[in-house]
């Protein structure tokens, strides 16, 4: 089986197949010569996942799926949440994102936060289904790892001693939000196909 990905986050692609093995192939926007950055307009995490699948299914008529996801800080009333991919502006960078994080985060006690990621898939008739996923942990006060992307450098997860950012794919895929979500699309895939 081969799904569309509405996306050209090729960290978030490599995470995707690797979760689902051999099982279904991914291919994301840039694989098919498409390089919109499809406008994130909606206010919600399941907002802007839906719009990015409809572009997705609009636009090349396929099924297709899309993942919107971000990081949210108790101290900084959840902010990043939505903004987290332009936080520190346009173009998007994640070495300025997570410096202007730790900026805001100087001196705060409570360093709690958590990522959540919707999936939200558009079947071949245009039915739409999302899943959802989450995973607490706290903002450390300096970077560390060099793998995955985005604030996994600062992110440790609740329970562990290393950050996304030193775990390897397989480690991160155990726990990670993005991991939670997809194990529940793949049920539903296997259920529906
Ligand atoms: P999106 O493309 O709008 O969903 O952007 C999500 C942004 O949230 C990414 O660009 C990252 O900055 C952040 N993010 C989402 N998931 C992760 C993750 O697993 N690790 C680190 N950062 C993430």
């Amino acid at each position: 089986m081969k799904l569309l990905f509405c996306s050209s986050n090729i960290g978030k692609t490599q995470e995707i197949q690797y979760k689902f093995g051999e099982s279904i192939t991914i291919q994301n926007l840039l694989d098919i010569g498409c390089t919109e950055d499809i406008p994130e307009t909606a206010d919600t995490f399941a907002g802007n996942a839906l719009l990015k699948a409809r572009y997705g299914y609009e636009n090349f008529n396929v099924a297709c799926f899309s993942d919107d996801s971000g990081l949210e800080v108790t101290a900084l009333d959840n902010a990043p949440g939505v903004y987290s991919a332009r936080y520190a502006g346009i173009p998007k960078s994640d070495t300025r994102n997570m410096d202007k994080l730790l900026f805001e985060l100087q001196g705060v006690k409570n360093r709690n936060a958590c990522f959540k990621t919707v999936i939200s898939y558009i079947d071949s008739f245009g039915n739409a289904s999302s899943f959802e996923g989450k995973i607490e942990g706290e903002i450390l006060e300096e970077k560390r790892g060099s793998q995955g992307f985005g604030y996994d450098p600062i992110f440790l997860p609740k329970g562990y001693t290393k950050t996304f950012a030193e775990m390897n794919l397989a480690e991160k895929s155990n726990l990670s939000h993005r991991s939670i979500a997809l194990e529940k699309f793949y049920s539903f895939l296997l259920k529906n196909s």
